[in-house]
């Protein structure tokens, strides 16, 4: 009679680095949960979900685990920035949207953990209230988008793919 082997559970160790991927998180400040309805003129059509959906999808298909988070709260922002580092995120795409243009205190959290980023914009913000032409992020990031609405994030991320 054959001998049944015992079944041995494989481990798997899930946590730091989410599944073993790389990870890139993309950061989307105040009122971004509103794309698609919000002042569509000047942000485009497209939902937050839908531009999510194709982050994810293009990690994907380069063995890199997109992680995506919007909130309200500044706070929220902060804490998520700081959890990166111990996810060992490796890059971050953030549009910090109105914080933009007044967060110390989310620009020091990027300081913080000394993950390298790209701002990122919809709108050209140049070109629009001068109190939009100032950034607390800029002069930190590894570089910045703006005005090419949600094609922004993609070049965003194909340079983070480049970089990890
Ligand atoms: C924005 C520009 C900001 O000035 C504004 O407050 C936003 C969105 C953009 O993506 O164009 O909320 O960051």
């Amino acid at each position: 009679m054959m001998k049944k082997t015992p079944r041995v559970a494989k481990l798997r160790i899930v946590g730091d680095k989410m599944d073993g991927r790389k990870k890139v998180l993309v950061v989307h400040g105040p009122n971004l949960n509103m794309l698609g309805t919000r002042e569509p003129e000047i942000y485009g059509k497209e939902t937050l979900p839908d531009i999510n959906r194709r982050l994810i999808a293009l990690g994907r298909a380069a063995g890199v685990a997109v992680a995506c988070f919007q909130s309200n709260q500044e706070g929220a922002l902060i804490d998520r920035v700081q959890l990166a580092r111990n996810q060992q995120v490796t890059f971050i795409i953030i549009n910090p949207a109105g914080f933009t243009h007044t967060s110390v205190a989310l620009r020091d959290a990027l300081a913080a953990v000394a993950i390298p980023f790209i701002e990122v914009h919809l709108s050209n913000v140049h070109a629009r209230e001068s109190f939009r032409h100032h950034s607390y992020f800029s002069d930190l990031a590894a570089g910045t988008i703006c005005g090419l609405g949600s094609h922004g994030y993609e070049l965003a991320l194909q340079f983070a793919l480049r970089q990890t």
